[in-house]
């Protein structure tokens, strides 16, 4: 699993994913990237972005509930920080990928590992 605290940028390619225009305070992104969902959120004006299935029963997990950085799966009530990917509460005791975010110019990036 990938660890937003522990992926090092320059083990990653950066991908841009969207402009920092489509993205307000508290909105979330859907995004596609070479078959990998993923879910960007703008919290506290600070991107995060992770993996859009959660690591209970694979449902979706983007449209879920935040509260300060923790989003609740939809499903069955899993929650996981979304600056780390950690699984917070049952059932899920898995976590999930989360990667590093950065902009350059207007452009929001996400890092994905290369190795
Ligand atoms: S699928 Fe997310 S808690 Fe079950």
């Amino acid at each position: 699993m990938y660890d937003y605290n522990i992926v090092r940028p320059d083990e990653c390619e950066f991908i841009e994913v969207a402009s920092q225009d489509e993205l307000d305070d508290g909105e979330r992104l859907f995004i596609e990237v070479d078959d990998i969902q993923i879910v960007l959120f703008k919290i506290a004006e600070k991107y995060f972005a992770i993996g859009d299935v959660c690591s209970h029963d694979d449902g979706p997990l983007g449209d879920g509930n935040i509260e300060e950085f923790n989003v609740t799966c939809p499903r069955h009530g899993a929650q996981f920080d979304v600056r780390t990917g950690k699984a917070l509460s049952l059932p899920a005791i898995v976590d999930i990928p989360a990667y590093p975010v950065r902009v350059e110019d207007n452009n929001i990036e996400i890092g994905f590992p290369t190795k």
